[in-house]
């Protein structure tokens, strides 16, 4: 895809190589255990079936579809379930996957929501974290990457569905960016 990216954050091979260190690392944590991955539509969906191939433990996979309220790049905190999850979680070790954790709003609410349904244990996995935005603090257990203030696409991210199918992240040129966000603004 001939995509008009500025700059390319993180390579294709750095993503294989952290998603291989974070589930060796879920994979040891979880020795002996069973464990339920509940995906974040649609962000984390390479990001989740590649870790999830890479886990070395029985693993059953659910997932939750959430919409925040605000423009496209910008959380606004209330957050609305569009899909819940299909199974039972009471009792089971949970481990949220997540793609990218910005203001933290919304994984907030997700870490409240799914801790009343009383999970034997219930951790974040995120692939991209940018800690200068937080807006409140969040228990993230497995971090892929830390990365700056910038608006990134590629690897499950989007902006207005595009651009998810890029096998690495990086950041949209500014014209791009601001005309493709325009233009969806303007459908919506
Ligand atoms: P939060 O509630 O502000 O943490 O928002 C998290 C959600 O916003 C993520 O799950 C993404 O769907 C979206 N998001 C935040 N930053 C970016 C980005 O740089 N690119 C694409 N999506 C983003
Ligand atoms: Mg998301």
């Amino acid at each position: 895809m001939n995509a008009p990216i500025a700059e390319v954050l993180v390579e294709r091979e750095a993503l294989v190589a952290r998603v291989d260190e974070l589930a060796a690392q879920i994979t040891a944590d979880y020795a002996g255990k069973e464990l339920l991955l509940v995906g974040v539509l649609k962000g984390a969906v390479f990001f989740m079936a590649d870790l999830a191939r890479r886990i070395d433990l029985p693993v059953a996979l659910d997932f939750m579809a959430v919409s925040s309220y605000g423009s496209s790049t910008d959380s606004s905190g209330v957050v609305r379930i569009l899909k819940d999850l299909d199974l039972e979680i009471a009792g089971r070790e949970v481990l949220i996957v997540e793609d990218i954790i910005d203001s933290g709003l919304t994984l907030s609410y997700l870490l409240k929501n799914l801790r009343n349904r009383k999970p034997a244990s219930l951790e974040v996995c995120a692939l991209l974290t940018k800690p200068s935005r937080r807006r409140t603090e969040i228990p993230c257990r497995y971090v892929g990457f830390e990365i700056p203030d910038r608006f990134v696409v590629g690897y499950g991210l989007d902006l207005a569905e595009r651009f998810r199918t890029l096998d690495f992240i990086g950041v949209l040129a500014p014209e791009a960016a601001a005309e493709i966000a325009d233009e969806a603004g303007s459908l919506l």
